[in-house]
């Protein structure tokens, strides 16, 4: 049985694990990413977990068709090089070349988000359907574009950059870790979120989270929920450029699935419906007719499996 490594480089964890060919995940485990030490740092620990995933499963090294690695960053898909992560802080990190050479087999390497998209077309929430969009909500907010069953990757390895579609007004714009001003990941993602709010505790507005000593995008949602009205304005705000990022890809791709995942999309409903009321109110009747948008399936494994899946479902 070949048996395919799939891994998942987040900024503070590398998750890993095993899949088989129906992208049945048979064995994971995870460590620290350390990217604060540099990208040769990145590559060690991704070798080690690599080995080890192997080492403490049923399957050996021989078995292994391939290892895929998903990670957030602008990429060279093609040549498997991080050109710049904005969350890893690195640059030109020659990343497919370097595990191959380490661990002597076929390596893939493709966007985070991507990979995740993949894996929830594969095994999750987009599973038997040819064409969606997926979005992660976490630190940043990453786009994965699957068509005909395949990640879409563009010209340049660019393709579903969501997080970095420029959809806020210049008046409320402000800077993306990107360098760009008024990306959807400055308000949709947990870290803008939490900016918005702790802005508004700073100017003094009336909420509950000005008691929360240590603002996470979770407090801000179980706030709104509670009836806050600041954390309520900052939710929305949040559901409604994604909303509005959403029509706009639905005329493009016309996918017909829009699957949500990442920390943030444990809001459920309550973000999700204002979600779609958005869509639903700057996409016209063709392009939505049918079109569903749910939240991913997969959590936590979306990454992993979608990785392995590189193997086997990739150009
Ligand atoms: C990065 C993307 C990544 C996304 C999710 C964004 O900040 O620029 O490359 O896919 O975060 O991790
Ligand atoms: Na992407
Ligand atoms: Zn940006």
């Amino acid at each position: 049985e070949t048996i395919y490594v799939g891994a998942d480089i987040g900024g503070t964890t590398i998750k890993i694990g095993i899949c088989n060919e129906q992208g049945e995940l048979l064995h994971t485990l995870e460590g620290p990413t350390e990217s604060e030490k540099g990208a040769d740092a990145i590559v060690n620990n991704l070798v080690k977990y690599a080995r080890e995933v192997v080492e403490a499963s049923s399957y050996e090294w021989g078995q292994v068709g391939g290892v895929g690695v998903g990670t957030a960053g602008f990429l060279d898909i093609p040549n498997g090089i991080i050109k710049f992560s904005n969350n890893l802080n690195v640059r030109d990190v020659p990343l497919k070349k370097l595990l191959e050479e380490k661990l002597q087999t076929i390596v893939k390497v493709n966007n985070d988000a991507n990979v995740a998209a993949l894996g929830e077309a594969w095994a999750g929430a987009g599973r038997g359907i040819d064409n969606c969009v997926c979005y992660t909500l976490g630190t940043g907010v990453g786009g994965g574009i699957i068509i005909n069953g395949k990640i879409y990757e563009g010209f340049s390895g660019m393709a579903g950059e969501l997080g970095h579609m420029a959809i806020v007004p210049d008046l409320e714009a402000i800077q993306c870790s990107c360098g760009m001003t008024g990306c959807l990941e400055t308000v949709s993602s947990a870290t803008g979120i939490i900016r918005m709010a702790k802005d508004a505790v700073e100017r003094g507005d009336r909420t509950s989270l000005s008691l929360v000593p240590n603002i996470m995008a979770k407090e801000v949602i179980d706030a709104a929920k509670a009836g806050d009205e600041v954390a309520v304005r900052i939710v929305n705000r949040a559901a409604f450029y994604l909303g509005k990022s959403m029509a706009a890809v639905a005329i493009v791709v016309n996918p017909q699935r829009f699957i949500i995942g990442g920390g943030v999309a444990k809001a459920g409903d309550f973000l999700f419906d204002q979600i779609r009321e958005v869509f639903k109110k700057y996409t016209p009747e063709q392009a939505k007719q049918g079109v569903e948008i749910v939240a991913a399936t997969l959590g936590n494994n979306a990454g992993v499996v979608g990785a392995a899946g590189l193997i086997l479902r990739s150009n």
